[in-house]
């Protein structure tokens, strides 16, 4: 039976209803696409969390399989399982964060843009149950492509009446993650003390490390930039191509993803100094930050807090080298971008 893990007609969850309602201190956390390569993971870390008071995991399949294996983590959280678009509403009412790592992955030869037709659909319809039911969560995307189902949440948003440009943040820690482990080895430096911003969006060239912001401060050959530059760019078809058919990313991305909800919690929670690159609405503060780029999504420093993104760093003193790259991203995403936003005008 599954009983234990239904939201209704269980004495035990009631109890554990009373202990999340009973002024435990956390937020209430939703995982779609839970039971997926990533949303395993992700949901194991998340329970792991101790902003986390409510976790509830959704997916299309094996939610309650999920669900059961996890809720018996002797860690905080309750933990609650959804399965199925019928219980679509259930998982997303009362969330203060959505995670989507909800859509199907890459196989070798395909790139991002090769998903667009399946995880547009998919997306489209989970952001149509947070506008219903969760219109003030903050929500971070991770279904690929990045840089169109940012935009087509966006859309579903706006055709709700509910769009808040600083809750909607497209998830490309995985690129700042993998910079600072590539910049680390080639510097001979532990990953933990290496910052690497990495601004533009989350598909080969659109993805642009900016090397020479690194902390701490270092210089690299012509050489190493161009190696650090195409390693970073195409760290996702490097493990894309070693799961030879088998997926992609999947336990580096959960890491990233709950190293950026872990911030945004700390954000809503009123921490102050919480920056993480992320792919954001230029109009998220207004006129503030189209200063970034002329283009209405992207990648970049952001400050995050109680409203989500607070604040949008400038993108600082670029290379020539950076300079170029940057015109090739932005030629790139602008496509990306209309795609998306096409998809749900049309
Ligand atoms: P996966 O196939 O292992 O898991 C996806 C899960 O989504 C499955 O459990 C599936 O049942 C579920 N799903 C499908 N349709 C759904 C729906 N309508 N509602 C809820 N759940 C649904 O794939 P994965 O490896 O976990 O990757 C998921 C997505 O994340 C892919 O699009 C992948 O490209 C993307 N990704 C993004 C990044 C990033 O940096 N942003 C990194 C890695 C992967
Ligand atoms: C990644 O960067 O690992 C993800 O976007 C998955 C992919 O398809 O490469």
């Amino acid at each position: 039976s599954t009983d234990h893990i239904q939201v209704e007609g269980s004495s035990s969850l009631w109890r554990a209803d009373c202990r999340a309602k009973g002024g435990s201190p956390g937020f209430r956390v939703a995982i779609l696409g839970a039971a997926g390569g990533i949303g395993q993971p992700l949901s194991m870390l998340m329970k792991m969390n101790p902003f986390v008071s409510v976790l509830h995991l959704y997916d299309v399949v094996n939610a309650h399989g999920v669900t059961a294996d996890i809720s018996h983590m002797d860690t905080g959280a309750v933990v609650r399982g959804f399965l199925g678009q019928s219980q679509l509403e259930d998982a997303l009412t009362g969330m203060d964060l959505v995670i989507i790592p909800a859509g199907v992955p890459r196989k070798p030869g395909m790139t991002r843009d090769d998903l667009f037709n399946i995880n547009a659909g998919i997306v489209k319809t989970l952001c149509e149950g947070i506008a219903k039911c969760c219109p003030k969560a903050i929500v971070n995307v991770i279904s690929n492509p990045v840089n169109s189902t940012v935009p087509i949440a966006a859309e579903v948003f706006k055709k709700a009446g509910i769009y808040d440009p600083k809750r909607l943040l497209g998830v490309t820690m995985l690129d700042v993650v993998r910079a600072n482990t590539f910049v680390a080895e080639v510097l001979g430096l532990d990953p933990r003390e290496v910052i690497v911003p990495v601004v533009g969006g989350h598909a080969g060239v659109t993805i642009l490390p900016l090397l020479s912001q690194v902390k701490p401060p270092c210089s690299f050959t012509q050489e190493e930039t161009e190696y650090l530059t195409s390693r970073i760019q195409n760290g996702g078809t490097e493990v894309v191509e070693a799961k030879a058919g088998a997926g992609s990313a999947t336990l580096s991305m959960a890491y990233a993803a709950v190293k950026f909800a872990d911030a945004c919690l700390r954000g809503l929670r009123g921490d102050a100094g919480v920056v993480e690159c992320a792919f954001v609405s230029s109009q998220a503060l207004g006129l503030l930050s189209s200063q970034v780029t002329e283009l209405p999504f992207f990648a970049s420093r952001v400050r995050l807090g109680r409203n989500g993104v607070e604040e949008i760093y400038p993108l600082g003193p670029l290379n020539e080298y950076e300079r170029v790259g940057l015109e090739k991203a932005k030629k790139e995403l602008g496509g990306s971008i209309e795609k998306g936003v096409s998809f749900v005008r049309k």
